[in-house]
């Protein structure tokens, strides 16, 4: 009897079949461990303020925070990131608050740390949440952003989160030379185990709108833009020697920001350094998603997911991600 001719040749539809065949040929998965959970805080007691730009995100404070945190160690979320919305009367144009070491960041801290131990703690390391005029920097009388003069502050800053016990501090500003100058400053006083992870590659972008409702800084800001400190998004190449610089300052860790709309720079970083790699979900992105789920335009359990597992493929080894409870939870359930 004559076989049928070879047609097609190769038959890719085999391992998408059945589930167990798609689940034992799958490259990338999500775990409760990639995920690093920004939250927002602020003064006072009992106090939960949403964030309208952000559903299902609000501001905290410190005892409001903690059964979190605990949720957190529950679902294997590694790490927590710190923002504070600081009170206005405390915003000046230098930040100087940012530097106060009984201020709101370095109380949270020390309360998280005493209470849960094992939950990664990660500081921002930046000026913005703290300036009258909501830069991430001290401005010269033009309105440019200095530069050394802001890397002293944020090394000041970085030095008080690291004495009051932070794990991990993420400068966030995109100065120059701050990564050296902050990993001098923790070896000098001895803080030869908090991590750095840079902020190596962040672009000025429009996607960090309902972030700065969140710390309100945005009517700080007004119409000013951050584009002579904040990367181009037109670049690609020049992520790729900001990464280099901060590792030979001495960054542990590097990230992109944002993340959907960078993941070709996400592969490059990695493929080029293969350093520990992360991902900033902004908020923006949150909220995109958040939005269309809201309208039913989007399936939002299956988006998200999809947007995370995403990062992993594109070869971050963590994503920060205002989604990081919800995924952790369905992870575990499926
Ligand atoms: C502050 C900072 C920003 C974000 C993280 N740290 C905002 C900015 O640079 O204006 C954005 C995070 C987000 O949008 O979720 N330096």
């Amino acid at each position: 009897m004559q076989l049928p001719a070879p047609y097609p040749a190769s038959r890719p539809r085999r391992l998408r079949r059945d589930a167990f065949t798609r689940a034992l040929v799958r490259e990338h998965r999500l775990h409760a461990s990639d995920f690093i959970y920004p939250v927002f805080v602020h003064e006072g007691e009992k106090r939960v303020e949403p964030i309208s730009s952000m559903p299902g995100v609000s501001r905290l404070s410190l005892d409001m925070l903690l059964p979190v945190a605990e949720e957190c160690v529950a679902l294997g979320i590694p790490v927590m990131a710190l923002f504070p919305a600081i009170d206005p009367q405390f915003k000046t144009p230098d930040g100087v608050e940012a530097t106060n070491p009984e201020g709101l960041i370095p109380r949270v801290v020390r309360a998280l740390k005493q209470h849960f131990p094992d939950l990664g703690v990660l500081t921002d390391v930046a000026l913005d949440p703290y300036t009258s005029h909501g830069q991430d920097g001290v401005l010269d009388e033009h309105g440019y952003i200095l530069n050394d003069r802001t890397v002293d502050l944020l090394t000041q800053q970085a030095l008080v989160q690291a004495q009051a016990g932070v794990d991990i501090v993420a400068p966030s500003d995109m100065m120059d030379g701050r990564i050296g100058a902050i990993r001098n400053a923790l070896e000098g006083d001895l803080h030869i185990h908090t991590r750095i992870m840079a902020y190596s590659a962040k672009y000025a972008s429009a996607f960090y709108g309902p972030f700065r409702d969140a710390v309100g800084s945005r009517t700080n800001l007004g119409k000013a833009d951050k584009k002579t400190y904040q990367m181009d998004p037109g670049n690609s190449d020049e992520a790729l020697r900001e990464v280099g610089l901060d590792l030979a300052e001495g960054a542990d860790m590097v990230m992109v920001k944002p993340g959907m709309p960078y993941l070709d720079i996400v592969r490059r970083v990695k493929e080029e350094f293969r350093v520990p790699t992360f991902a900033y979900q902004v908020s923006g992105e949150y909220a995109m998603l958040k939005a269309a789920a809201a309208n039913g335009w989007l399936e939002h359990d299956a988006v998200m997911l999809e947007s995370l597992l995403a990062f992993k493929r594109a070869g971050a080894d963590g994503i920060l991600t205002y989604f990081a409870m919800d995924a952790a939870r369905l992870i575990r359930e499926a």
